[in-house]
């Protein structure tokens, strides 16, 4: 898994974004956002409820238009494009299927045509889900369900990985597994982009933080720079616990 994008494979990255903006009806969710995803990075993504963190991912992911602004890979091949991300969502999206059906599945859509079986089950034995694998993954707990859509999106072996608080749900061990195979992946190639409310698990994983606030990129800051001292009086305020909305 060093290179994630597949020997020889153009990369997708670095993705840049300028002036991105998204409007429901009247309002404007995400203002004049600019950002820079370079290769090999863990930018973490933290704001208040209602900031436009989700949003944010949905449309760097592409699932969302931007109003105003540029998206812009390094590459001009959709395919690649869409075959070099994965995203682990708020809430998990399951297949009526098994567990391990829903991963086989992602995968043939990826392209893999040969030892898909084999791979979907390592990837639910990699988030210690194993014994799961035949059961309607719907029937699984809101954890296990965020556990296997990490294990399918560990699978892919994406070139980035987009996860909108993937360990909000869970309990302490499989928070700390989760982490254990994001360091992984990242250590592996894959480019992390994450939303937390976790300020603790924010400081183990990030290079480098995005602080959005009313839709506004409010900071992009290197990580260790932000935690000592923040830039902007809102993140200062967000940190200390003292930010409404
Ligand atoms: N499809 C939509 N139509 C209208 N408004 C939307 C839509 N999606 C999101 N919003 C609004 O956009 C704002 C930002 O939502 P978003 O889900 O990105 O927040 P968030 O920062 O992820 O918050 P949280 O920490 O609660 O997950 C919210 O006010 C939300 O109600
Ligand atoms: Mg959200």
């Amino acid at each position: 898994m060093a290179d994630p994008a597949g020997a020889g494979a153009p990369a997708i990255l670095p993705l840049a974004g300028s002036d991105l903006s998204w409007r429901a009806g009247d309002v404007e969710i995400l203002r004049e956002v600019s950002l820079r995803i370079e290769p090999g990075t863990r930018n973490i993504v933290i704001g208040p409820n209602g900031a436009g963190k989700s949003v944010l991912l949905r449309m760097l992911h592409g699932l969302l238009a931007p109003s105003g602004g540029q998206l812009a890979w390094a590459t001009a091949d959709p395919l690649r494009i869409r075959r070099g991300q994965a995203m682990v969502f708020q809430r998990p999206v399951m297949l009526r299927r098994t567990a391990r059906e829903n991963i086989e599945f992602a995968l043939r859509v990826g392209g893999m045509r040969e030892g898909v079986r084999a791979a979907a089950r390592a990837a639910l034995a990699r988030v210690g889900l194993a014994s799961l694998e035949d059961r309607p993954a719907r029937l699984c707990s809101g954890g296990e369900q965020q556990r296997i859509a990490l294990a399918r999106a560990w699978a892919l072996r994406p070139e980035i990985l987009f996860l909108d608080e993937p360990t909000a749900s869970l309990d302490p061990a499989a928070t700390r597994a989760i982490e254990e195979i994001i360091a992984a992946m990242h250590a592996a190639g894959t480019t992390i982009v994450m939303t937390t409310h976790d300020l603790g698990q924010a400081r183990r994983i990030a290079d480098r933080v995005l602080f959005l606030h009313r839709g506004r990129l409010v900071e992009d800051t290197p990580a260790r720079e932000f935690f000592q001292q923040p830039r902007s009086p809102e993140a200062t305020a967000f940190i200390k616990g003292e930010l409404l909305w």
